[in-house]
């Protein structure tokens, strides 16, 4: 208990000073709970209101991708860079430090392996567990259009309640299968029925032609997925139009892991995020570290 004896008397509660009123750029969020919002905050960079998101999530359905044979060794050590990691619970418990100060985004759905149809996911873990791992928001992949459409809501529309009973956001990821196009019309549709839905954050693919009506039809963020791996320059340049056509940042997985440089490409990525630097001068800052390690 406080010492009873020796407080000052005067005390100032600046009556003629309105409440501060404090607000943050996240889309969408302003009339959630405090808790939420929180950690909405922990995702996206209060500062730019944007977020470099390091997705490693694959071997839920892939087992070990290509670059994410060790994630000990693979991830761990960018997530310093990361402003959130996407990983699996089993992923995090075994091979990602407690202590990260990155933002975690679990996946939530799944089900199917690459040996069965995609689609047919279920909710895959239970949002105790996601408090109790200390998560900011959970991940569900929804299938509009796919073959299992309507269970792929009901995952995102339990877990989108479950996460207000104890202030727990849910992004919501629109897949594409075979028979699902990439272009604005299809990402338009399925990233508002998942805003609508209840997901605080939506993640879709980048599409060249419309992308920013996509965005803007979306009323809560909407993160670009970085998609199959691409050359550098052109990776960094669809981060990049991305972020321009109104994005609030990216969730990248194979275009940073399977880098032959991935620290350099995971900052060079967050340059064109967090600073609109010009997608060419970010892959010299790239190619300028990858040289300098190769070098040392
Ligand atoms: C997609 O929704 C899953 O979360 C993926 O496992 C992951 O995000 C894919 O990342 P990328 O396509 O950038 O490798």
């Amino acid at each position: 208990m406080a010492d009873l004896e020796g407080n000052a008397s005067a005390k100032t509660f600046h009556p003629d000073v309105p409440a501060v009123a404090f607000t943050h750029n996240i889309r969408g969020a302003g009339n959630l709970d405090w808790g939420m919002q929180n950690r909405l905050a922990r995702i996206f960079d209060p500062q730019t209101g944007r977020t470099v998101m390091l997705a490693f999530d694959h071997g839920y359905f892939q087992g070990p991708t290509s670059g994410l044979e060790r994630i000990d060794l693979n991830i761990a050590p960018l997530a310093e860079h990361a402003d959130a990691l996407m990983g699996t619970r089993g992923a995090l418990r075994s091979s990602i430090p407690p202590a990260t100060r990155a933002g975690l985004v679990l996946r939530a759905s799944g089900g199917p392996s690459i040996l069965k149809e995609l689609s047919d996911e279920y909710t895959a873990m239970a949002m105790d567990d996601a408090v109790r791992i200390n998560a900011d928001a959970v991940a569900v992949q929804v299938f509009v259009g796919g073959e299992h459409e309507s269970r792929s809501i009901r995952n995102l529309t339990t877990l989108v309640d479950k996460g207000y009973g104890v202030g727990l956001p849910v992004l919501g990821v629109t897949a594409v299968g075979k028979e699902l196009t990439r272009d604005a019309r299809y990402l338009g549709l399925a990233t508002r029925i998942i805003a609508e839905l209840g997901a605080q954050i939506v993640k879709t693919y980048y599409c060249d032609d419309g992308f920013e009506d996509v965005v803007a039809g979306c009323p809560v963020p909407v993160i670009m997925a970085g998609g199959r791996k691409l050359p550098e320059l052109e990776a960094l340049t669809m981060a990049s139009n991305a972020v321009r056509a109104g994005a609030a940042g990216v969730d990248m997985g194979r275009n940073i892991f399977q880098s032959p440089s991935p620290a350099a490409m995971i900052r060079a990525v967050r340059a064109v995020v967090h600073q609109d630097l010009d997608p060419a001068d970010a892959y010299e800052l790239y190619r300028e570290a990858t040289d300098a390690k190769a070098l040392a």
